[in-house]
């Protein structure tokens, strides 16, 4: 079995940062190093003690003075919007009927499915992030194309084929059968294949009839493993005309509710305009919002509210949500995080940020015991950041004391030129997804 030493800074966290002083949160090795048999984390610790722990002719590979964390976790984003990012000008509504739906009917080509596949895998790897939650097209083929990409690099991914069966172009509607039926097949197919986990994805409720939400509610009944993901009150155009579809509904969140859709499996993009109960179901139900910082300011919907969520005890997450986001960089997403809620006067800080972006992510996914921290027996899923990666950076972290400023510093500036190395399941892999990256098709 293979077995490798990772060695540099180590920092992985066990519960979340109360505030700024509260070490008891994470654990830091400065002469670090995580040992790696066979895809798993067997020790992490200190250097001198893990390497005695491992056989003498252990491979050692020396990251020294860069840091290394568990691998990044992103929550929410689209694998067809990958060449969409940056599509100019318009709201969400106007955004998805002119660039998004025009985009995602190219995903009936398998061979383009494929391509973009592997270019969307590349890209979180490149970017440092090794599990991530996507939406595929309304095409099947789509989320063969998707799991077949992630399963050829040992990545631990979750996705699914999006259903939709109303406004939308016709060449992206399946119907409420269809949707159920192809959604039952891939799950059948994907679901607990190796690393890969099915996503049971509804679009939103703009674009499903309540005859789809009942098929959904159907194969979330049938699949209690399964995740759920959607859209949730990100924008008031959307609210407006989601509420007007479902009259009877007390607002946006009780449609999801009155399908039985609402579980802690359910990952609800964006819930930026919710009302105190809104929020107050969410946390009943153990509902996940995912904060999406980029696309949130990207399209112009609005400021999440962490405090709110943290005050109800209602969980979130963090996301990019490519291409509404404008990055695949979990660092570059943290940033903009911080600054949204400095404009609510809501503080972020550096060590809540990357616990945010490992464990925390991790615990939204009921997946902390095999991915977001580098406790014995976890994935050995593992990012390595360099500080210093650009010139700024360099020349900021000389004057940086504390870890916690290096940790601001990285998120403030930094973006995929930090990543240094990517362990996938213990194998190197930035290298091989940065060059690729770098050959046009
Ligand atoms: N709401 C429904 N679909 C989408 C999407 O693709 N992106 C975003 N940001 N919001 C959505
Ligand atoms: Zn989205």
């Amino acid at each position: 079995m293979s077995e490798l030493l990772i060695r540099g800074r180590v920092l992985t966290f066990v519960a979340e940062p109360q505030g700024i002083d509260d070490t008891a949160a994470w654990r830091y090795f400065e002469d670090g190093a995580v040992f790696v048999r066979g895809g798993k984390v067997v020790a992490t610790g200190d250097y001198a003690e893990v390497r005695g722990r491992a056989g003498a002719d252990v491979a050692v590979a020396d990251h020294r003075p860069n840091l290394v964390l568990p691998g990044l976790i992103d929550t929410h984003l689209h694998f067809p919007q990958t060449q969409a990012i940056a599509s100019y000008g318009a709201q969400l509504l106007e955004w998805l009927n002119t660039y998004i739906f025009v985009e995602e009917q190219k995903f009936c080509d398998t061979g383009h499915a494929a391509a973009v596949a592997d270019r969307f895998m590349d890209e979180l790897i490149s970017n440092g992030t090794t599990t991530a939650v996507a939406y595929c097209s309304v095409h099947p083929e789509s989320v063969d194309a998707y799991f077949t990409a992630a399963e050829a690099r040992g990545m631990g991914m979750i996705g699914g084929k999006v259903m939709m069966d109303r406004n939308a172009p016709d060449a992206l509607r399946d119907t409420p059968q269809q949707g159920y039926d192809e959604t039952k097949a891939l799950i059948a197919k994907w679901h607990g294949r190796g690393r890969a986990r099915y996503a049971i994805s509804p679009r939103f409720a703009i674009t499903s009839t309540p005859e789809q939400l009942e098929m959904s509610q159907a194969l979330v009944a049938e699949n209690p493993t399964c995740y759920v993901q959607t859209h949730l009150s990100e924008n008031k155009d959307e609210i407006a005309f989601a509420t007007s579809l479902y009259p009877e509904a007390k607002d946006y969140t009780d449609i999801y509710a009155r399908y039985g859709l609402l579980n802690e499996r359910m990952l609800l993009g964006h819930c930026i305009h919710l009302s105190d109960r809104e929020i107050a179901v969410l946390a009943e139900t153990r509902s996940v919002g995912v904060f999406c910082p980029t696309s949130n300011l990207f399209l112009g919907s609005g400021l999440f509210d962490r405090d709110r969520f943290d005050k109800a005890g209602a969980r979130w997450s963090v996301a990019t949500d490519v291409g509404a986001g404008t990055s695949f960089s979990m660092l570059e997403t943290m940033d903009e995080a911080y600054k949204v809620l400095h404009l609510r006067g809501q503080k972020l800080t550096p060590f809540n940020s990357f616990y945010r972006m490992t464990l925390g992510n991790a615990r939204a996914l009921g997946l902390e015991d095999q991915i977001g921290s580098l406790h014995a027996g976890a994935n050995a899923d593992i990012v390595v950041l360099d500080s210093s990666a650009k010139p700024a950076m360099e020349y900021r972290m000389r004057t940086a004391t504390s870890l916690a400023q290096e940790l601001f510093i990285l998120q403030t500036m930094g973006d995929d030129r930090c990543v240094a190395e990517v362990y996938v399941a213990g194998k190197a892999m930035k290298a091989k997804a940065s060059a690729k990256a770098r050959v046009p098709e």
